[in-house]
C-alpha cells in the first residue's frame, strides 16, 4: 500500500508520498523530478549507518552523481558551523542551481539542509526523507526550515518548501521507542486541534502503530499530512491558521528553554504542554473534564509525560513562556482545546490563570 497526496501551495504543489520500502527506489523516483544528475545528500551519523549505502545505490544505479555528507546527531548541528559545512561542501562537489540536496533523518537534518537548499545560490530544490515519526508527520511538510541562534530556537530561517517528502514506514523500524512515543504527540496534537478521527485512529490502535504494524502506519501518517498539509496550503507563512499546530508548544518550549534542550524530548515537553493547555481550558470553562480526561488517558497510554518536573516552580515556567509574549507584540497566543477536534486561539489569559493551570499539572 501506498498513499500519495499534495501540498496544494499557488505557487508549489509538491507531493508526499507515504509507503513502505520506497526510498530503495529512490533513484527511480528522482528522475522525473530532478533537472540535473548531481545532488548532495545530509544525514547524521546515525541515519547514515542504517540507509545511506542502500540510497546511494539506487541513486548510481539511475545514473545520479550523488555525494554524501554526515552531521552530528542532535539539535547542536541547527548551527551556523554546519550550515556553513554544507554550502562548503556544495561549493566543493559543483552542485549548481539545478542540483538537488536531499535531507536524509529528523527534523534536525531537515530543517538544516532546507535551509541551506533556500540560501545556496539564492535557493536550489531539496527534498525530504523523514525518518524519524515526528519529522514525517510534522517537520518535513510545510517548508519551515531554520538553524538555533544562541539566544534562540529556529531564530535564523526560511519559509523553503522541498519538491517532494518521501516517507518511509520502514525507517521506524531502527527509532527508538522512546522517540517513536514523542514523535506520536504530534499526531495526537493533530487530532486534538482538527481531527477527531485521527484521535480515535491512535486511540483504538496504539498497539499497532507501537509495534509498528505497516498499514496502520502508513494510514495513520497519511491522515496526519493531509491536515498538515491543509494547513500549510491555507495559511503557508503562518498569519493566522497555522498558529494551530502550537497546540501545546507554548508550556512545551517554556520547559525545553528551562531544560536546555536535553532533558526531554520535544514531544515529551509538548505532551505536558498539552496536558497543561487542556488544564487551563478546563479552568477556564471552555473544555470539558471528559475531554480532558480523555486526553490524558491516550497520553498515559502512549507512556507520554504530562506532568511538569518539581525543579521548576510554576511562576519559573510561566516566566520562561515570555519569549513568545515578546514575539507577539506582548500579548502570549495560546492554543486552547474546545472539544477534540477544535481549538480556539486566545489572547485573553492572565498569568495568575495560568500559574493556577501549570500547579495542578505536577
Ligand atoms: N511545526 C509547526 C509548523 O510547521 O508550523
Amino acid at each position: 500500500m501506498e498513499k500519495t497526496l499534495h501540498v496544494e501551495l499557488k505557487e508549489n504543489r509538491y507531493p508526499i508520498i507515504v509507503g513502505a520500502g520506497n526510498i530503495t527506489r529512490i533513484g527511480e523516483c528522482l528522475k522525473s523530478l530532478s533537472k540535473s544528475t548531481k545532488m548532495l545528500i545530509v544525514t547524521d551519523t546515525s541515519v547514515h549507518q542504517h540507509y545511506a549505502p542502500m540510497i546511494l545505490w539506487s541513486l548510481k544505479h539511475a545514473d545520479f552523481d550523488a555525494a554524501l555528507m554526515e552531521v552530528p546527531v542532535g539539535e547542536s548541528s541547527k548551527s551556523l558551523e554546519q550550515f556553513a559545512r554544507i554550502q562548503d561542501r556544495l561549493i566543493e562537489h559543483q552542485l549548481d542551481r539545478s542540483s538537488l540536496l536531499i535531507a536524509l533523518g529528523g527534523g534536525v537534518v531537515g530543517d538544516l539542509t532546507g535551509f541551506a537548499a533556500a540560501v545556496y545560490m539564492r535557493g536550489i530544490d531539496y527534498i525530504q526523507i523523514p525518518t524519524t515519526l515526528q519529522a514525517q508527520v510534522d517537520a518535513s511538510v510545510g517548508g519551515k526550515t531554520a538553524i538555533n541562534h544562541v539566544k534562540g530556537k529556529n531564530l535564523i530561517g526560511a519559509f523553503h518548501q522541498p519538491k517532494l517528502v518521501l516517507i518511509d514506514v520502514d525507517t521506524l523500524n531502527t527509532l527508538p521507542q522512546r522517540d517513536l512515543r514523542a514523535g506520536l504527540i504530534e499526531v495526537i496534537k493533530m487530532g486534538v486541534i482538527r481531527d477527531e478521527y485521527l484521535f480515535e485512529m491512535v486511540e483504538e490502535n496504539l498497539d499497532g502503530i507501537l509495534d509498528l504494524d505497516t498499514e496502520t502506519l502508513i494510514e495513520m501518517i497519511a491522515r496526519a499530512c493531509a491536515n498538515k498539509a491543509d494547513i500549510v496550503a491555507k495559511d503557508e507563512r503562518e498569519s493566522n491558521l497555522r498558529v494551530v499546530l502550537n497546540y501545546g508548544h507554548t508550556f512545551g518550549h517554556a520547559l525545553e528553554t528551562l531544560t536546555h534542550y536535553d532533558e526531554l524530548r520535544h514531544g515529551e515537553a509538548v505532551s505536558i504542554g498539552m496536558n497543561c493547555a487542556a488544564r487551563l481550558a478546563v479552568n477556564l470553562g471552555m473544555f470539558s473534564e471528559f475531554d480532558y480526561e480523555r486526553q490524558r488517558k491516550l497520553l498515559d497510554q502512549a507512556k507520554l509525560p504530562v506532568t511538569f518536573p518539581s525543579s521548576f516552580t510554576p511562576k519559573a515556567i510561566c516566566d520562561a513562556m515570555s519569549y513568545d509574549k515578546k514575539a507577539l507584540d506582548g500579548k502570549l497566543r495560546l492554543i486552547l482545546p474546545a472539544h477534540i477536534g477544535e481549538v480556539v486561539i486566545r489572547d485573553d489569559v492572565t498569568d495568575t490563570e495560568i500559574i493556577e493551570a501549570i500547579s495542578q499539572c505536577y
